[in-house]
């Protein structure tokens, strides 16, 4: 369907639009009070539509899965670093399985954030805001009234660093767990950077100094099944505005990647974490790291629950300025961006909505 046009339309969009919001019950409130078709907020539409750009039967290909070998000392760090380099690379996304959060810390975060987004409505409805200053929020797509449709998903959303919250800032269905899951996170991430920095040939701390990790962000996903899923989409395509990501999902499926024009599955695997490249990475690697674009289908069974720890650098908290790494400069490897702030990067960000090229206004 295409983006209503007429005044009529435009208003009744609006008022739609308008008292979704208002129920501060999200997309599960409206699962709850036993829907059978989606409201028309959510219809995707163009690009956006699953089965325009499904990819043939026959790509199977796989996301590299990589042993980060934390119980295993016969794992060679350079194998590692190798690895992460190619993926990076190749696909801007890969698994990591042996990387030192036990798995009964995964599952305790998954089932406290299915927890709080199924709590009840007189609970959960104080945590919706879509204010900007609060660091612990609930609410139904962000872009909610600038994007083009809806998106079939609910998040609770908790901005972790550089100033935690206080504990008593989130909810209690996953206070404990959130605090313990964004620590075990931040040392993986640690780890993560070290590769990456060896992968691009400089020191290991390198990024980190560079204040990759100075904010920290969990997006809690949660993805009610869905009447339509043909008509909707869970998360529409996007490449991620971070220098990287860690997302934990469930076994539901869904999530996908772009490559060389085909959409593939990142199937789940048990014990994993998702890491991906986001498009401040790509920036600061002259491209040698690449921000891929990604999405998540919507489902008839559910609800899938996910958890994207986003690392970057808050648009208030820095005026450093980020570009091409200099040491990795050379006669025959120029810079492809221009120097930005991460403020600059958001702002540009924000208006296009994280379509595909936040990057490309920055490109020489
Ligand atoms: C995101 C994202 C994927 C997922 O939050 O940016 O891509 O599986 N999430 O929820
Ligand atoms: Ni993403």
């Amino acid at each position: 369907m295409e983006h209503p046009t007429s005044t009529l339309q435009n208003d009744d969009w609006e008022r739609e639009l308008k008292a979704f919001d208002d129920s501060k019950a999200g997309v599960k409130g409206l699962v709850d009070k036993g829907v059978s078709k989606i409201p028309q907020i959510f219809n995707a539409f163009n690009d956006d539509i699953p089965s325009k750009t499904s990819p043939p039967q026959e790509f199977d290909l796989q996301i590299p899965v990589i042993d980060l070998g934390f119980n295993d000392a016969g794992v060679q760090r350079k194998d590692i670093v190798d690895k992460v380099r190619e993926a990076s690379k190749n696909f801007g996304f890969f698994q990591v399985v042996n990387h030192g959060i036990p798995k009964e810390i995964l599952n305790e975060m998954k089932e406290g954030i299915r927890r709080f987004h199924e709590e009840p409505y007189d609970v959960k409805k104080e945590y919706y805001s879509r204010d900007r200053s609060k660091k612990v929020k609930f609410s139904s797509n962000f872009d909610l009234y600038l994007a083009k449709a809806a998106n079939w998903r609910d998040t609770l959303l908790c901005i972790m660093a550089p100033e935690p919250p206080q504990p008593n800032e989130f909810p209690t269905a996953c206070r404990e767990i959130t605090i313990c899951y964004s620590g075990h996170v931040r040392k993986l991430g640690l780890t993560l950077l070290e590769l990456l920095s060896e992968a691009l040939g400089l020191k290991s701390k390198h990024l980190e100094e560079m204040e990759c990790m100075k904010g920290q962000l969990l997006f809690c996903h949660y993805y009610p099944a869905c009447p339509e899923p043909e008509r909707t989409i869970g998360t529409k395509a996007h490449t991620d505005p971070t220098f990287f990501t860690i997302l934990l999902q469930d076994h539901i499926g869904g999530l996908q990647v772009l490559y060389q024009n085909h959409w593939i599955d990142v199937k789940p695997v048990e014990g994993a974490l998702v890491i991906n490249m986001g498009d401040l990475i790509q920036l600061i690697s002259n491209d040698k790291f690449k921000s891929v674009k990604h999405r998540v289908l919507a489902n008839n069974v559910g609800p899938r629950i996910s958890v994207a720890c986003f690392f970057t650098t808050l648009r208030n908290e820095s005026d450093r300025v980020y570009g091409p790494i200099k040491d990795l400069l050379s006669k025959d490897n120029p810079p492809i961006y221009k120097e930005t702030t991460v403020r600059d990067f958001t702002i540009q960000f924000d208006l296009k909505l994280g379509a595909s090229s936040t990057l490309e206004y920055l490109r020489i």
